[in-house]
């Protein structure tokens, strides 16, 4: 089993090591040219923005040519995923294939404009996140067959949603004093868009993801309306996994 996944602050992560097989980080094969892969299953796990998947997800949607006999999407999200699975499923036909399972995991949100983190935590039980990871594992585990619906109400709020932009250029990061340069931060960035030099410099192609932000070692990074300085990286990822899945900066 092949499991694709993209993830900032681990959440997805988790879910792919629990489910197992082997991982591949998507912002690893981006820029590659082999897009044709060949399982008995395969998966891909992302976090939802703005009710859809990352756009580095969707770019490696639209090139990536799966074959295999059971494929499976599951979207991560912390209060919302409007119709990201359903319209997942409309894009998949369009290409030509469909996913033989579907679904969204309610996890810690770390949209930190919104969501305070310690809160966050907090709600953890009530989100059942731990019960919904186990099912769906066992799920995966049994080769279970699940769609995803949309009602016309939240298909159309969740358009209303695609019109934002998440991927805003980061040029509104404020990178304060504590700053050591240690150039974590440009590895932990799926999209090569900080280089590190005698300040922190942000070009122009961010995901948005806030993976710089939520894992700073010196919390230097902050948003202009962030809830509060607190930070999340899920408890079963380390900083090192973050860097091997996201680090572009090879020699
Ligand atoms: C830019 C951005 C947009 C997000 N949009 C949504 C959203 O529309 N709905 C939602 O429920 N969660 C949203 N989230 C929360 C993440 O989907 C959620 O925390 C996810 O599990 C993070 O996964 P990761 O740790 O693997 O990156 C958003 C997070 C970010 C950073
Ligand atoms: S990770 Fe934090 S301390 Fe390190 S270079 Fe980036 S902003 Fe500075
Ligand atoms: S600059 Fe920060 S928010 Fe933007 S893609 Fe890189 S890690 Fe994510």
């Amino acid at each position: 089993m092949i499991v694709f996944y993209f993830t900032s602050t681990g959440n997805s992560l988790a879910v792919a090591k629990r489910i197992g097989g082997d991982l591949i980080s998507i912002p690893q094969v981006i820029d590659g040219s082999d897009t044709h892969y060949k399982d008995e299953a395969i998966g891909v796990i992302f976090p939802v923005y703005s009710g859809a998947p990352p756009r580095m997800v969707r770019q490696f949607l639209d090139k990536a040519i799966f074959e295999a006999d059971y494929l499976f999407a599951i979207g991560t999200y912390g209060n919302m995923p409007g119709a990201c699975m359903y319209n997942l499923q409309k894009g998949a036909e369009k290409r030509g294939y469909r996913f033989d399972y579907l679904n969204s995991l309610l996890m810690v949100d770390n949209f930190l404009p919104v969501f305070e983190m310690d809160a966050q935590i907090a709600k953890l039980p009530e989100k059942k996140t731990e019960e919904m990871t186990a099912r769906i594992v066992a799920d995966i585990q049994n080769r279970e067959h699940k769609g995803a619906k949309a009602s016309l109400p939240v298909r159309a709020v969740t358009a209303m949603f695609a019109g934002m932009k998440t991927d805003k250029n980061a040029q509104g990061y404020i990178v304060n004093d504590q700053c050591t340069k240690c150039g974590i931060c440009a590895k932990v960035c799926p999209a090569k868009n900080i280089d590190v030099t005698d300040r922190v410099n942000f070009s122009g192609h961010c995901e948005g993801c806030l993976a710089c932000v939520h894992l700073c070692p010196q919390n230097a990074i902050h948003l202009k309306n962030e809830k509060s300085d607190k930070r999340w990286l899920h408890s079963e990822v380390s900083l090192h996994e973050i860097i091997a899945a996201n680090n572009r900066y090879r020699d």
